[in-house]
């Protein structure tokens, strides 16, 4: 089977190594890819904004498949519309990827279906979203509801940061996303992520990670796409696992086939375990990045019929099968990241770096240039390794990352901590 992929960062390298490896892959493309997936798949310039040149292109290209990586082709209707043409696609319809692409939706199935989640209000005027949040009081989370490319949530302080972050909001900071503003309680506890494989009725839990978004060690500084990850998450036992399943996962499938959307594809559950136990931050409708690719250096099984599966309605008695080992992803980006940065700096080593078999170096913000692989994006590699727990994995992804000849890149230095710090015993 001919398949595409869409997307072009390290969460579509590590897709594209684990669909090239399935013995049901004959031609693998990729739309745009990056300088890391020419090695496993071609990549083209396909803008994922035009279905019909997408579904051009399956036809001419006998696509059987087509994958879809982020969440912005996903709340456009992509999937909607490949699925009118008759090409299977993997991820939801443009209705059911409102559980990422709106906070109020998600929020509203969690009240009328009792899932977990922060007590909120919903709100199109700042009068009435001050009154809201000075009646709760602080610390209090605002949030603008729509896709805000994981910025628009702001967690004050005191009610004047939050009255301001509602002004602010309101005046169009995140744009059109910021037209509903969501108040919700501020919730303690540690967070982690859950993924599921859905496929309209039925639920497959896939496995458990923890990524850090601050830029700096300590979880400091200001937010990023996510500067690692490490799978599983220690602080996500078997039991906290089936009460996820249980009462967030599956009542939701539920509540979305019963209103005739069935949701397709993967299910990131954002998740604060708080003392009452699992709660609901956010649903994201497609996995996460780099949370991504600690999963795919996890998984055993062959992708692909997982992701068929999904799109055809069969994962009941379907399994996945998991490595043991822990696996964890640093992140390399270009000093600056997240503020400016420079582009176009040439990157060496990374065979050298990724020779041993339980390290691979997936890439984000690369381009290839004849032999050469140039910076050409903030977050730029995602340096991931396997080990026997997260701090042996930690150990060798830091080796690997060490070989690596980039002087304009900078990692954090502690991806994993607050699992290693469990492993030694000191949690
Ligand atoms: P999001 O962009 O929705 O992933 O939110 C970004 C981050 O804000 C989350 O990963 C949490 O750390 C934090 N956050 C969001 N909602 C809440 C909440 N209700 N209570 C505490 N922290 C939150
Ligand atoms: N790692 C967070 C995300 O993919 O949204």
């Amino acid at each position: 089977m001919n398949i595409l992929v869409i997307g072009s960062g390290g969460r579509e390298h590590a897709l594209c190594w684990a669909i090239a490896a399935s013995p049901l892959t004959d031609r693998l493309f990729c739309a745009p890819g990056n300088g890391g997936i020419t090695q496993v798949a071609e990549c083209l310039e396909l803008d994922s904004g035009d279905a019909d040149a997408v579904i051009a292109f399956c036809r001419d290209r006998d696509i059987g498949l087509v994958v879809v990586g982020p969440e912005g082709p996903l709340v456009a209707g992509l999937v909607d519309r490949l699925d009118d043409a008759g090409i299977k696609a993997f991820g939801p319809s443009a209705y059911a990827a409102q559980l990422e692409g709106s906070k109020g939706f998600t929020k509203d199935l969690c009240a009328s279906n009792n899932i977990p989640t922060a007590a909120y209000g919903r709100f199109t005027d700042a009068v009435s979203a001050k009154a809201f949040a000075s009646d709760m009081g602080a610390p209090i989370v605002i949030k603008a509801d729509g896709l805000a490319a994981g910025k628009g949530v702001i967690i004050a302080e005191s009610i004047e940061e939050a009255e301001k972050a509602i002004d602010e909001m309101f005046a169009g900071r995140f744009g059109e996303a910021g037209a509903e503003v969501v108040v919700e309680e501020f919730l303690e506890g540690e967070e982690a992520s859950f993924f599921a494989l859905v496929d309209g009725a039925n639920a497959l839990a896939m496995a458990t990670a923890q990524d850090h978004k601050r830029v700096g060690d300590g979880d400091v500084g200001p937010n990023t796409g996510g500067m690692g990850a490490y799978s599983p998450a220690p602080v996500m036992t078997e039991a906290l696992c089936q009460r996820v399943m249980d009462e967030i996962i599956l009542p939701t499938v539920q509540a979305m086939a019963a209103a005739g959307h069935p949701f397709k594809g993967v299910l990131y559950a954002g998740l604060m375990i708080t003392e009452k136990g699992p709660e609901l931050i956010e649903y994201n409708c497609r996995f996460g990045d780099p949370e991504c690719q600690v999963l795919m250096m996890r998984l055993m099984s062959d992708i692909v019929p997982a992701m068929l599966a999904s799109v055809d309605g069969v994962l009941d008695n379907f399994d996945l099968r998991w490595r043991e080992e822990a696996a964890v992803s640093v992140v390399m980006a270009a000093r600056g990241y997240p503020g400016s940065y420079g582009k176009g700096s040439r990157i060496g080593d990374l065979a050298e770096a990724s020779a041993d078999e339980d390290i691979e170096i997936f890439h984000a913000g690369t381009r290839r240039e004849g032999d050469d692989i140039l910076a050409s994006g903030g977050r730029v590699l995602n340096v991931t390794a396997l080990g026997a727990n997260v701090t042996k994995a930690q150990q060798r992804a830091y080796e690997a990352v060490d070989k690596i000849d980039w002087a304009e890149g900078f990692c954090r230095r502690d991806i994993g901590w607050r699992a290693i710090e469990r492993e030694a015993g000191k949690t």
